[in-house]
């Protein structure tokens, strides 16, 4: 292997250590960490927290510290779409982060979901290229199970009701989910997109899980996501106001609940979670 130097090309920082794009280094971040696109969306998130202090804002991404319910926590904005959040997983999991949320926007392609509905995503499909680029398409994408069931969980205990399901990830926010794009610019396949993603069970877009959940397995990270719907592209229904309150909400009280069953897993010795643990048998 070859000898970085200080500063390096292939590994760049931004001085003192810190990964360039964040602006972090070590020990900055808490293991557990909220995924936002928006940099907005950092601050209301930690409007939630007993403490939050603002760490870093570098271009799209903003992290911040604090507690939650005496729980280590933290956010960091990923921007929108696979390429920023490849950035964004890589420099957290070289810092030590090690349990991820995405929580963020969808647009629902399954009738019944509402504006405002929570979707917990367990799987993505992955109609991106920035995973292809660190392995081929056959490889899933998929949530860890402890996040999903933390998710779950959260939503029952606060009363949140929600869907489960897989995501289609898209590069694209346009012709990417068959929306068409300037001056009404579209190719025929895009007809059968959202009819076909709809037929193999898939019930929404976003552009963001299938690199957190890819990236996350292969560094033996732990990724999970919940979206709020503000789009519905069967009914055509758009609504953006509310519910980020309760998107953050669900994904602080989640972090908790791992939180908890991690010291469960850590006492009892085990590695993994299973049901019987958390009912002490
Ligand atoms: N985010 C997306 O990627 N698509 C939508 O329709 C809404 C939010």
């Amino acid at each position: 292997m070859r000898a970085m130097s200080k500063e390096s090309a292939t590994s760049p920082t931004s001085g003192e250590g810190k990964q360039y794009h964040i602006d972090c280094s070590s020990g900055d971040l808490a293991r557990y960490v909220l995924l936002p696109g928006d940099p907005d969306r950092v601050p209301l998130i930690g409007s939630f927290w007993d403490s939050y202090e603002e760490v870093s804002y570098h271009r799209e991404f903003r992290s911040a510290r604090g507690t939650y319910k005496g729980v280590d926590i933290s956010a960091c904005s990923t921007g929108i779409g696979p390429a920023s959040t490849e950035i964004a997983i890589s420099e957290l999991a070289t810092i030590g982060c090690d349990t991820f949320i995405r929580v963020g926007t969808t647009g629902a392609i399954r009738e019944d979901i509402r504006c405002g509905d929570l979707i917990i995503n367990v799987a993505s499909a992955r109609l991106e290229g920035t995973t292809d680029d660190y392995v081929s398409k056959g490889y899933p994408a998929f949530a860890n199970y402890e996040v999903s069931l933390a998710l779950i969980e959260a939503c029952e205990r606060s009363g949140f009701s929600y869907h489960t399901g897989i995501s289609a990830s898209a590069s694209s926010f346009y012709c990417g989910q068959a929306r068409p794009g300037f001056g009404g610019y579209w190719q025929s396949r895009l007809d059968n997109l959202i009819p076909d993603l709809a037929k193999a069970g898939i019930i929404n877009f976003e552009m963001e899980g299938s690199v957190a959940f890819v990236l996350s397995t292969l560094f033996g990270c732990r990724a999970g996501m919940i979206c709020v719907a503000i789009a519905n592209r069967i009914t055509d229904e758009w609504r953006t106001e509310g519910a980020q309150e309760i998107l953050s909400q669900a994904g602080c009280e989640a972090i908790k609940i791992l939180a908890e069953w991690d010291k469960i897993k850590e006492r009892s010795g085990k590695r993994y979670l299973y049901p019987s643990l958390l009912l002490g048998e």
